[in-house]
């Protein structure tokens, strides 16, 4: 026995403690992806309990089930396929500025594809297809420069194609297949090689557009 020592260890140990919580704290605090993750858990129903360790004391969420982190601690894919996740997507997830893989496919996700997903400037693939989703494609998705893979098929999305998903210079797939789209398909861009089938099943669109001509998207 030593008694002499113990005050000693004891306040070092103390002292870890409470420099280990306020890191903890600290990280915690500024655990913007997590923060962002845990807003889309709580809008959505999980029948299946697929979201149950995405526990937001942890001090990020790399070590939830269907996260993936990078070597620094940032999230890169969100794995949510065939989870019999319902509810909508919402705004929150804009704030994983890191995300590569967005994969909320055969799901029963309804509402809009939120406008706020053309802030992903490092998505390669956006994975939604199969779900119930509604309103048009928006614009913004123009924005995603790096990606490669959007299939939205199998949803009830209306409205036209929007022009601008021309300049995603890096797109190899899209599928808009079986929604409610309308318009004539684009021409440019990477849309010179995409096949008709991705675009089958909108029975009120058209086929490709003419050259030369402003698109005719009239009642659409
Ligand atoms: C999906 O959730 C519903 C409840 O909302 C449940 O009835 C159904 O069995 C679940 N499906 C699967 C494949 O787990
Ligand atoms: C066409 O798309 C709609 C909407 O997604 C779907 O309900 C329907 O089953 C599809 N039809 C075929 C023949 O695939």
């Amino acid at each position: 026995m030593a008694p002499p020592r113990a005050p000693s260890s004891f306040l070092l140990l103390a002292g870890a403690a409470i420099l280990l919580g306020l890191a903890a704290g600290a990280a915690r605090a500024s655990n913007e992806e997590g923060d962002a993750l845990y807003a889309l858990r709580m809008r959505l129903s999980d029948p299946n309990g697929v979201l149950q360790s995405w526990d937001p004391t942890l001090v990020n969420p790399c070590t939830w089930f269907h996260v993936t982190c990078d070597s620094a601690s940032r999230v890169v894919r969100l794995d949510l396929g065939n989870s019999n996740v319902s509810g909508s997507i919402g705004p929150e997830l804009s704030r994983l500025v890191n995300l590569q893989y967005l994969e909320l496919y055969r799901n029963n996700l309804d509402g809009e594809i939120p406008k706020e997903l053309g802030k992903l400037k490092n998505l390669i693939s956006l994975d939604l297809y199969a779900n119930k989703l509604t309103g048009r494609i928006p614009k913004s998705l123009s924005k995603l420069s790096s990606l490669r893979f959007m299939r939205l098929n199998n949803n009830k999305l209306a409205g036209s194609i929007p022009r601008e998903l021309a300049k995603l210079s890096n797109l190899k797939v899209i599928d808009l297949s079986n929604n409610d789209l309308c318009g004539t398909i684009p021409v440019d861009g990477p849309f010179s090689s995409f096949p008709l089938r991705s675009f089958e099943n909108n029975s009120r669109l058209n086929g490709p557009e003419l050259q030369g001509l402003v698109s005719y998207d009239f009642g659409c």
